[in-house]
């Protein structure tokens, strides 16, 4: 509050020509009430469920024509409801110390103060207070902008800016970051996140290393400190504690400390073990994601998992650690193997069914330009998908509800996946044989209907996705669906679909999938 919103968003709203709306304008024009009558006769909870209601009512109407809207400070106090303005606009935070606020906040006749959330008569504790309380409501946003001494331009330019840029945000409290995505922007977006660091450390694989690595050194050779590069063997069979090492090695010789930057430019591989590095590395550093494969994009750039296998165990040695900010650069998905990147497709529909009803058919209206690489087409899906994930991510920390929607197709995929021995398919294959089974599964259970069953087999043919299932793979699959990671007891939590943007998870029980399970085949 005081922050200044009214002034920049009059004045980004000649800048751009755009409408702007004042929320609490308008809700003082629908309750005939201003603001602190409807908080003084009503109550905090009646004006929150009204500045709810109007601020989506106007976020629907921005999908037609885009609208600057200034906010008050606790409109997106509300947890699920940031989530929600953060998916489907841009949020900018302005702040302001508390002088200034206290400054800048009027006082009417009486010398009372107009706002009512500093009515009463310590306003300083107050605004300490809820800028405390608030301080990851702030702090998730596509963009934090100081106001204290700066000119309404100044900051109009860096809103502005913030704006264009367009990102997606994940919100993770105090470790929100972005993801941006675009097409040939690897330097500059990189010269734009690295900051100042005391060192950087590229870390690649031999594969990306000639294709991407020059072009994220053009944005780091004006830096000062020191710079290491590692590059790493490729493949998940190195995605190891020995391949671990050779990062701690490079971080070691180049004098890498507590205020490096450790970047990963690479494929889910490269990018898990750069994190790790980073999460661990003098007990951790911060990271920059450079994701060059389309699984990495849609998957890894989101949710801050980092990880190195050990033995057989994917994954198994890892930490939640998330990166200071990801840059996808659709352009580097023209030099992916074809296999990869079919294969991550099936990751795509995936998301596509959990979150996002549009991208399916998007998917298949464009099923052959996909293919063909289209770079604006392949911008748009990652963006989509990293949407998608980013909110159920945000909305489900803990993994305890929805996030679990993320495993659609992956209970019997993984099963598939582990009984061909992890090389007979790969990963994005074995999702959309395992989408195909869990589709035909809920059509037994009466779930499904065979008609969107089609429709999904349909589309992953015209990818070029397996899709036939035989009788004798899901038998050898069958005892493997036992060593599923999110087994409880003798149930699993399976995920179901009705339809795109209709799933849920539900306990099935072990033995009802592997009594089914051969039924499930074509032949
Ligand atoms: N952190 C997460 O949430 C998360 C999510 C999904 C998957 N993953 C992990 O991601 C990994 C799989 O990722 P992946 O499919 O990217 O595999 P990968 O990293 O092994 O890359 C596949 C191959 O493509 C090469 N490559 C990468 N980018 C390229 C490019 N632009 N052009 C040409 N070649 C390129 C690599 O060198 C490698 O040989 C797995 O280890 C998985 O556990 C993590
Ligand atoms: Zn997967």
């Amino acid at each position: 509050m005081a922050t200044g919103k009214t002034t920049v968003a009059r004045h980004l709203a000649q800048r751009l020509g755009l409408e702007w709306v004042d929320l609490d304008e308008l809700i003082e024009r629908r309750s005939a009430r201003t603001v602190a009558q409807l908080f003084a006769e009503r109550g905090e909870a009646v004006f929150r469920r009204l500045e709810r209601e109007l601020l989506l009512e106007e976020l629907s109407r921005a999908q037609q024509n885009p609208l600057i809207i200034s906010l008050g400070g606790g409109a997106l106090v509300d947890r699920e409801l940031r989530v929600e303005v953060l998916n489907q606009a841009v949020v900018v935070t302005l702040t302001a110390s508390v002088d200034t606020i206290l400054a800048r906040a009027q006082r009417d006749s009486t010398g009372q103060m107009t706002r009512p959330l500093l009515a009463g008569n310590d306003p300083e504790r107050t605004v300490v207070r809820l800028l405390a309380e608030r301080k990851d409501a702030y702090r998730e946003a596509h963009g934090v902008v100081a106001t204290d001494g700066r000119s309404i331009s100044e900051l109009g330019d860096e809103v502005e800016r913030i704006y264009r840029d367009d990102t997606v945000v994940v919100a993770a409290g105090e470790q929100t970051y972005q993801v941006y995505i675009g097409a040939g922007q690897i330097s500059d977006r990189l010269a734009q996140l690295v900051g100042s660091p005391s060192g950087t450390l590229l870390v690649t694989d031999e594969n990306v290393a000639p294709l991407y690595a020059p072009r994220a050194r053009v944005a780091l050779h004006n830096l000062a400190g020191a710079h290491g590069e590692v590059v790493l063997r490729p493949g998940e069979e190195h995605k190891s504690l020995l391949g671990l090492s050779h990062i701690y090695q490079g971080a070691f010789q180049s004098g890498m400390d507590r205020k490096s930057l450790f970047i990963g430019l690479g494929g889910g591989v490269v990018t898990d073990m750069t994190g790790f590095a980073a999460a661990t590395w003098v007990r951790g550093v911060s990271w920059l994601g450079i994701p060059t494969t389309l699984l990495a994009m849609v998957d890894a750039s989101v949710g801050g998992k980092t990880a190195v296998d050990f033995e057989t165990a994917k994954n198994s040695v890892g930490a939640f650690w998330q990166p200071k900010g990801v840059i996808c650069d659709v352009e580097t998905l023209k030099s992916e193997s074809e296999r990869a990147f079919v294969g991550a497709l099936s990751e795509v529909v995936k998301t596509a069914i959990i979150g996002d009803p549009g991208l399916m058919e998007l998917l298949e209206e464009q099923a052959d330009r996909i293919a063909q690489r289209d770079l604006s087409l392949l911008r748009q899906i990652v963006d989509r998908c990293v949407r998608v994930k980013a909110r159920i991510v945000a909305l489900d920390e803990r993994e305890s509800g929805i996030r679990a929607h993320l495993n659609l197709g992956h209970t019997i995929g993984h099963a598939l996946e582990a009984s061909g021995g992890y090389t007979a398919l790969t990963h994005g294959e074995a999702v959309s044989l395992g989408l195909v089974a869990a589709l035909r599964f809920g059509q037994r259970r009466g779930h499904t209907t065979s008609d969107f069953s089609a429709r999904v087999i349909q589309l992953l043919k015209r990818l070029k996705l397996p899709h036939a299932l035989t009788r004798s793979a899901l038998q050898r699959a069958s005892s493997l669906i036992a060593h599923d990671k999110k087994r409880a007891g003798s149930s699993v939590r399976f995920i179901y679909a009705r339809g795109a943007g209709d799933v849920w998870a539900e306990p099935t029980a072990l033995t009802d999938i592997e009594n089914n399970i051969a039924l499930l085949a074509d032949d």
